[in-house]
């Protein structure tokens, strides 16, 4: 057996952890390695397990800082802004956000739509033409069959709100789809929905076995697959801030209100229709969305892909934010689509998701939406400001020395005097290493 087939197993989901490590440090790790994935295990066996049933083969935890960005005033209350990120500076910008719009009246925020989707594939050998005259029978079936399932749904605002019956003949000429809108309340209702469209599919294939208007070879049924979307264009919320121009000075620079809007509203015109920028513009958001979305045990996978596919909706891929300088008024705002729960899954079971919501207030979903969109907007507006105005590097460099800094285990006096030796300089790894060795000496 050669070395790499040494490093082929079977069952590895079965061993325990402290096998799994051994057998890791037994192929791919150094021996004290181990010592190092054990340092992170929760002291709190309790807590340990956990974490650990939330996903398979742990072999250790993966810790992340858990910060806030305070002073967040969005639809006139004030929240301090859980979030889970590990790019230095974006809490950082996030709160300095904040509180420049704090004083400029701070966000605003709504709820445009909050409906999710739904799709049930099949294959099926009738008239496509056929499908307005039989829906009504179809769709009064599988509502019945799964009235049980919705009920408590129903009972807390939520449930299926309609159905389409799709011709996919670019696909094959027998290709159908059940497209269900769903709404789900405060939860993310993504296992609500799979079981429901999973029950729909059974039911589908009963109602072209037994359904009295169909003719002998349209019987012929197959339900290919049954799963929710996460392209979720229906459930969207704007943010937006808006100031007199005249207010949009930079504290502490110098930079002219009026210049700075004017260069601000060209960076988002730029993103609106460059995509290498745009990418990038969104990029930024996603810095404040994401961190949200993960302190809250919220799906970030999935706000990632219904953003991205949403920047793209015309057919170009553009800048989310827009900006507009209006009788000597600077508005700027943002639009998401942001599908995310407040109760069930992850966000009941994290102990951490629950102290952000805690932090939050225990807010419904569509209040989560308003936070969050606030915060992607903040994200964006912190970005832009440093890049039309200092260069995003000044507020890097200082993150980046400290970051090295702590690689390098330094002390109080050792940082105070790398950071006086590197002000206004441009930091290096190499350069530090230099520093701090000439400083041990
Ligand atoms: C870095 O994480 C995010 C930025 O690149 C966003 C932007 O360029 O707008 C600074």
């Amino acid at each position: 057996m050669d070395n790499d087939d040494k490093k082929k197993i079977n069952g590895f989901s079965r061993k325990t952890k402290a096998e799994r490590r051994a057998w890791l440090v037994e192929y791919f790790l150094q021996p004290d390695q181990d010592r190092e994935l054990r340092r992170f295990d929760a002291a709190d066996n309790g807590l340990q397990a956990v974490i650990d049933n939330f996903s398979e083969n742990t072999i250790a935890n993966f810790p992340m800082p858990f910060g806030v960005a305070p002073n967040f005033l969005v639809n006139g209350r004030t929240y301090a802004v859980p979030m889970v990120i590990e790019e230095s500076s974006v809490v950082a910008a996030a709160s300095a956000a904040a509180k420049y719009w704090m004083t400029r009246g701070g966000f605003h925020a709504e709820v445009i739509a909050a409906e999710k989707l739904g799709q049930l594939h099949f294959r099926w050998n009738g008239r496509p033409e056929r499908r307005a005259a039989l829906l009504t029978d179809l769709c009064t079936r599988v509502r019945a069959q799964t009235a049980e399932l919705t009920a408590r749904m129903e009972a807390r605002g939520g449930g299926v709100r309609g159905l389409t019956w799709k011709h996919l003949p670019e696909v094959a000429p027998d290709c159908y789809q059940l497209l269900v809108r769903f709404g789900t309340a405060d939860s993310m209702g993504a296992n609500f929905i799979n079981t429901v469209l999973e029950a729909y599919g059974q039911e589908l294939e009963r109602w072209a076995a037994t359904c009295p208007a169909l003719e002998a070879d349209e019987r012929e049924l197959e339900v290919i697959m049954a799963i929710l979307s996460n392209h979720t264009p229906n459930c969207i919320v704007k943010a937006w801030v808006s100031c007199p121009i005249e207010a949009m000075n930079i504290p502490g620079s110098t930079v002219d209100a009026a210049d700075f809007a004017r260069r601000f509203q060209y960076a988002v015109d730029i993103a609106r229709q460059d995509p290498y920028r745009a990418v990038t513009h969104n990029k930024g958001i996603m810095n404040g969305v994401d961190a949200v979305v993960l302190a809250t045990g919220n799906d970030f996978r999935a706000i990632e892909a219904a953003t991205h596919a949403f920047a793209a909706q015309d057919g170009q891929y553009r800048g989310l934010s827009r900006c507009r300088i209006d009788h000597d008024v600077f508005h700027f705002e943002l639009t998401l689509p942001l599908a995310l729960g407040t109760v069930g899954g992850l966000t009941k079971l994290h102990p951490l998701a629950n102290v952000a919501l805690d932090i939050l207030d225990r807010p419904s979903a569509e209040e989560l939406m308003c936070v969050m969109a606030a915060a992607g907007l903040a994200q964006n507006f912190a970005a832009l400001r440093s890049l039309v105005t200092t260069g995003i590097q000044k507020g890097h460099m200082k993150m980046h020395l400290q970051n090295i800094l702590s690689s390098f285990n330094a002390t109080p006096q050792e940082r105070a005097s790398t950071q006086a030796h590197f002000h206004g300089k441009t930091v290096s790894h190499h350069g530090v290493r230099a520093f701090i060795e000439g400083i041990r000496k």
